[in-house]
């Protein structure tokens, strides 16, 4: 029996300043900003732009096409996806990245599906599936469960 070894690591990616990226990591053909932190198996697709002081914790996932602004938190284990209705072998397959704004933070464990846009300064709760846009100023609670944040 043998196999192919598929390598991992940072390729063809650009940073800004500073970054900070642990050596578990699987980042292919992204642009960051300055500042930015990313922890222990995360994996960035490809054509993924996000801003500066960015912070991607441990086991969280960032798929492919998607924007991320400034000043974002993304918690350990978020998953996002870009494929509604995935499914082995399909070629013509529809990209809908979702795009997450500035100052956002998310919490460990959530899902942000196909398409879904994240306003700025928005909070989503730990283990949400977000499943339709995120006004500006928004808490997510649970998956039901939305509200505005005060007027700061
Ligand atoms: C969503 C969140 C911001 C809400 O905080 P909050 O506004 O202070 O809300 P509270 O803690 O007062 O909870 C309000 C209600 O929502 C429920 N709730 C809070 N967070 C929830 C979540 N993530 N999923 C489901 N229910 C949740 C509480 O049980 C409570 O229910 P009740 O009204 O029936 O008693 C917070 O709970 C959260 O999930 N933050 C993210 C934490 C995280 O993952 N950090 C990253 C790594 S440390």
């Amino acid at each position: 029996m043998t196999h192919k070894k598929l390598i991992t690591g940072v390729r063809d990616t650009s940073f800004g300043e500073n970054c900070l990226v642990a050596d578990s990591v699987n980042i292919y053909e992204a642009t960051f900003g300055n500042d930015c932190f990313i922890g222990p198996w995360v994996e960035v697709q490809a054509r993924v732009v996000i801003g500066s002081r960015v912070r991607l914790q441990s086991h969280s996932l960032i798929c492919e096409g998607m924007t991320i602004g400034d000043d974002t938190f993304i918690g350990h284990g978020v998953m996002t996806a870009n494929s509604k209705y995935p499914k082995v072998g399909l070629k013509d397959w529809e990209c809908l990245p979702p795009k997450i704004g500035s100052g956002v933070s998310i919490g460990s464990n959530a899902t942000i599906l196909p398409g879904v846009n994240i306003g700025d300064n928005s909070v989503i709760g730990a283990g949400c599936v977000v499943s339709k846009d995120v006004p500006k100023n928004s808490v997510v609670v649970s998956s039901s469960r939305m509200r505005f944040l005060e007027e700061q």
